[in-house]
Order: structure tokens, then C-alpha cells, then sequence
């Protein structure tokens, strides 16, 4: 099914290539992009939740909380106002995703940090001072524009500054920095929540400048990657660079691929037009559906609105944001996992596993919450037994997601495009999964409140049918080098025929083509 290269002897040396402490410590730096991501992730739905925040700039919805007397368990939070807030930052990210393409290809990869880690610091210093609703708005505007830059860059980057071979460990510290960014924001929470002054939130907000500054810090001192400098016309440097994070001199091999990469990019004017060619429809549809189905496996449902649905199902204030902490941590450590097998057991067989993980967990708890509350919504306090085993699964949920569809629903996509594309089909991985990242944070409380304890259900039926497309329409793209996938796409049992021979100009002495 997902069609098999086999390696000529002399492409080994360059599939085996080692890495160099000086490319470990640029992909370390520049995966910082990801705690910006993370932070805010984890930031907003604490914040939310905070009486001082709520009466200060949303006085109504704070109001309708205190007198809400609802017996439904699921309806106990639904405010669309609120959502709208923690919504704005991803329409800016979706919108500035595009900008940002323009200035990766043109500029640089590096550029497009350094913009993405200032509009952020700005955005989190006007946050932490907000006085009124604009500032609050108009800060998560910026906040929104710095991921937009952030998640085109910076997946992208890693992607060409790895080695083949260790392409995915090397990807998938941006997912693990946004890990942690949630992580950090969830344990902030937990001390500002209890500040007495009621300026809390002004902490937890204006504490986005520290990630922010990290990720500036960064980019500054960077190098750029091999494939952006002779993208844009540096062949000298582009070589020199590619010696340097190879540690070796013995680079002809892989040269010679980014050079045939850059010629095609050079007679591509506008790769908006270009992406819509027939030759790129396999990478196109991934872009749209990988970072589409990393949304419906519901995780953000977990990562908003965990201390909301910790206290939908019965715990007290703090108990639900120390349940969300601890998924916090799971979803760390479980990142790891990945990065340890990401290059030895391939993507496939991660998100293969990993989605049959999430839908099993999603059943159990779907039906835990389900034979408590029934379709009422009414219940008695759980036990804290019943309670623990539902929080027992949920962990077990967002591990899966953790080693599967979080990580590489950005390697992904960031490996498989042709240079003369790549920050164009980034940008639509960026912008579709802000754009359902938006829906799910706008209809999350609205859909728990109608569809219930079903609400999981319909995620594990999304996983059922991404695990499935997964099986038959993704080909491995472990050890292949980067200029180099195009191969792996024409032999695809179904991809193979939007490809033809004149299409591909890398790699002739590398491979050799077989079928599977
Ligand atoms: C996703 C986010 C999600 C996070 C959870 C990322 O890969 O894009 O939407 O909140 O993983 O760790």
C-alpha cells in the first residue's frame, strides 16, 4: 500500500547521514517557535475561567454564570461571546499563514521567525495591559499573526535542516515545544487563578512574552537553511551551509538534488497557481486533509476547555484544572515516544496505532459520561472513583494523540512538498488547521450542550474514518531525503498517475523505482 524505495549503495551514505551537533542545536532553537503555539493554547481556557477576567471585560457572561442554575450538566457553559474571544487569534493566524508564505519563500525561513516571535511579544505585552475589550482583541490579533509566522516557519525549517534519516526526531521538537508551552501556561494558570488582587490573568497573559522573547532570541542567530539560500540565488553559501550541517564535505549527492529542486522553483512564477497543477494533487490534498483530521480527533476539545469539561463531569474548580495539568504532562512525555520512533517505525505505523488508541478511548469515556449523566444531563456528584477512571482515559486519549496526529500532523506536511511549493502548501496546512482549531473553539460548548455524552462518539467516528485514509492514501516518508519524496509519491498505487516521468528531475542516481 504505501510503496517501497529501495536505496542504490551510494545514496546510503547520504540517507545515513549523521547529525551534527551544530544542526541539533539550530533545530533545538528554532523549535522554540512551538512554545508560542503551545503557551496560548494552554493560556486561554484558565484565563476564561477567571471570575476577575469575566466580570472585568465580560461582565454579562460573568452575570449569566453566577445565575445560571441549569441543571443540565452540559449546557453550564455555553457563551458564544467568550468563545469569539478565544476564536479572533486563530483567524489572524489563518490570514497572516499567507503573508507568511511570501516572506519564507522570499526572505527566508529565518526572517518569518524573528517576524512571528516580535508581532507575539507585542501582542502578549498590550495583553497583559489590556484596560478594555480592544486591547484584549487587538493583542490576541498579534499573538494570532506571530503563530500564523511561527507554524509556517518553523516546521518547514527543521524539516530541511535534518538529516534525512532523523528528519522526523529533529520535526518533531516544535511539537514537543508546544507541549510544553501548554504545560507551563496550564501550571501558570494554576498559581494566577488564586492571586487574590484579581490580576491574575494579567500574569498569566503578559507571560507569553517570555516564549515570545525566546523564540526572537532565536531567529536572530539562526542560519538558514541550505534549500532557502539557494532558493534564493545563494549557491556559494547554500553549499557552504549544507557542508557545515553535515559535518562533512561529502555533499555532492544531496547538492545536486536541492540544486534540480531550486532550478524547478526558479521557473515556477506564482506557486499559488502552480499548487493547483495536477502534478502536485497528492500533496495538495494532504495539506488539506492531514491538518483538518488533526482537529476532528477532538484534542483541542481537551486542551481548551479540559478544566470546563473536568468540571462539566462533576469535579470541583480546583480539581479540573489539576486534572488538567496532569494531561498536561501526559502530553509531554507521550511526545517522546514519537520522537524516539518516528524515523525507525515510520509515520504509518504511529498514526495507525495512534488512531486506533484515541477511538478506543473516546468510546470508553463517551460511554462513562454518557451511563452517568444520560441524555438529561442530570447527575448526582461521580465518585471519585468513576471520576478517575474517566480522567484515566482521557489520558490515555491524549497520549495516542500525542505520539500520532499532534506531532505529525506537522511533519507531515512540512516534509512531503517540492521546494518550488513548500511554503505555499504550509501555509495551507497553517490556515486549515487555525480555520478548525476556530470551528471547534466556537462550537465546542454549543455541541457538548446538544450533542452530550455523543460529543466523543463523533470524534472517534472522525478517527475511524482518518485512520482509514491514512492506511490506504499515505506512503512512508521515513529516511527519505526531502528533495527526494517526489519518488515515493510516483510510485503510490494512487497518487502514482497525477505524476508523470518528465515531472521529476532529483534523485535519478539515487534510486532506483520499484512497486509495491
Ligand atoms: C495541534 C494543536 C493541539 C496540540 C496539542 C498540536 O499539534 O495543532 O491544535 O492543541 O497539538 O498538543
Amino acid at each position: 500500500m504505501a510503496g517501497g524505495v529501495i536505496l542504490s549503495t551510494s545514496s546510503k551514505k547520504l540517507h545515513e547521514g549523521k547529525m551534527t551537533s551544530f544542526v541539533l542545536l539550530a533545530c533545538i532553537m528554532a523549535s522554540s517557535g512551538g512554545l508560542i503555539f503551545g503557551y496560548d493554547i494552554g493560556i486561554s481556557g484558565g484565563v476564561t475561567s477567571m471570575d476577575s477576567f469575566l466580570e472585568k471585560f465580560f461582565p454579562s457572561v460573568y452575570a449569566q454564570q453566577q445565575a445560571d442554575s441549569s441543571a443540565s450538566q452540559y449546557c453550564k457553559f455555553d457563551s458564544e461571546l467568550l468563545t469569539l474571544f478565544t476564536s479572533s487569534l486563530y483567524v489572524a493566524a489563518l490570514l497572516s499563514s499567507f503573508a507568511a508564505s511570501r516572506v519564507t519563500r522570499v526572505s527566508g525561513r529565518k526572517l518569518s521567525m524573528l517576524i512571528g516571535g516580535m508581532t507575539f511579544l507585542a501582542g502578549s505585552a498590550i495583553n497583559g495591559a489590556a484596560v478594555n475589550v480592544f486591547m484584549l482583541i487587538l493583542g490576541r490579533v498579534l499573538l494570532g499573526i506571530g503563530i500564523g509566522f511561527a507554524n509556517q516557519s518553523v516546521p518547514v525549517y527543521l524539516s530541511e535542516m535534518a538529516p534525512a534519516k532523523m528528519r522526523g526526531t529533529l520535526n518533531i521538537g516544535f511539537q514537543l515545544m508546544i507541549t510544553v508551552g501548554i504545560f507551563a501556561a496550564n501550571l501558570i494558570n494554576y498559581g494566577t487563578a488564586s492571586i487574590k488582587g484579581g490580576w491574575g490573568w494579567r500574569v498569566s497573559l503578559g507571560l507569553a512574552a517570555v516564549p515570545a522573547i525566546i523564540m526572537s532570541v532565536g531567529a536572530l542567530v539562526l542560519p538558514d537553511t541550505p534549500n532557502s539560500l539557494l532558493e534564493r540565488g545563494f549557491a556559494e553559501e547554500a553549499k557552504k551551509m549544507l557542508q557545515k550541517i553535515r559535518g562533512t564535505d561529502d555533499i555532492q549527492e544531496e547538492y545536486d538534488d536541492l540544486i534540480a529542486a531550486s532550478e524547478e522553483a526558479k521557473t515556477v512564477k506564482s506557486p499559488w497557481s502552480n499548487i493547483l497543477q495536477n502534478k502536485y494533487r497528492p500533496q495538495l490534498i494532504m495539506a488539506i486533509l492531514i491538518p483538518f483530521f488533526q482537529q476532528l480527533t477532538g484534542i483541542n476539545v481537551i486542551m481548551f476547555y479540559a478544566p470546563v469539561l473536568f468540571k462539566t463531569i462533576g469535579f470541583g474548580g480546583e480539581a479540573s484544572l489539576a486534572s488538567a495539568v496532569i494531561t498536561g504532562i501526559v502530553n509531554v512525555f507521550a511526545t517522546f515516544v514519537s520522537i524516539a520512533t518516528v524515523d525507525r517505525l515510520g509515520r504509518r505505523a504511529l498514526f495507525l496505532q495512534g488512531g486506533a488508541q484515541m477511538l478506543i478511548s473516546q468510546v470508553v469515556v463517551g460511554t462513562l459520561i454518557g451511563l452517568k449523566f444520560g441524555t438529561s444531563g442530570e447527575a448526582t456528584e461521580l465518585s471519585k472513583g468513576y471520576a478517575s477512571i474517566i480522567v484515566l482515559f482521557i489520558c490515555v486519549y491524549v497520549a495516542a494523540f500525542a505520539w500520532s496526529w499532534g506531532p505529525l500532523g506537522w511533519l507531515v506536511p512540512s516534509e512531503i512538498f517540492p521546494l518550488e511549493i513548500r511554503s505555499a502548501g504550509q501555509s495551507i496546512t497553517v490556515s486549515v488547521n487555525m480555520f478548525f482549531t476556530f470551528i471547534i473553539a466556537q462550537v465546542f460548548l454549543l455541541a457538548l450542550c446538544h450533542m452530550k455524552f455523543g460529543l466523543f462518539y463523533f470524534f472517534g467516528g472522525w478517527v475511524v474514518i482518518m485512520t482509514a485514509f491514512i492506511y490506504f492514501f499515505l506512503p512512508e516518508t521515513k529516511n527519505v531525503p526531502i528533495e527526494e519524496i517526489i519518488l515515493v509519491w510516483k510510485q503510490h498505487w494512487f497518487w502514482g498517475k497525477f505524476i508523470a516521468d518528465e515531472d521529476i528531475h532529483v534523485g535519478e542516481h539515487a534510486f532506483k523505482n520499484t512497486s509495491a
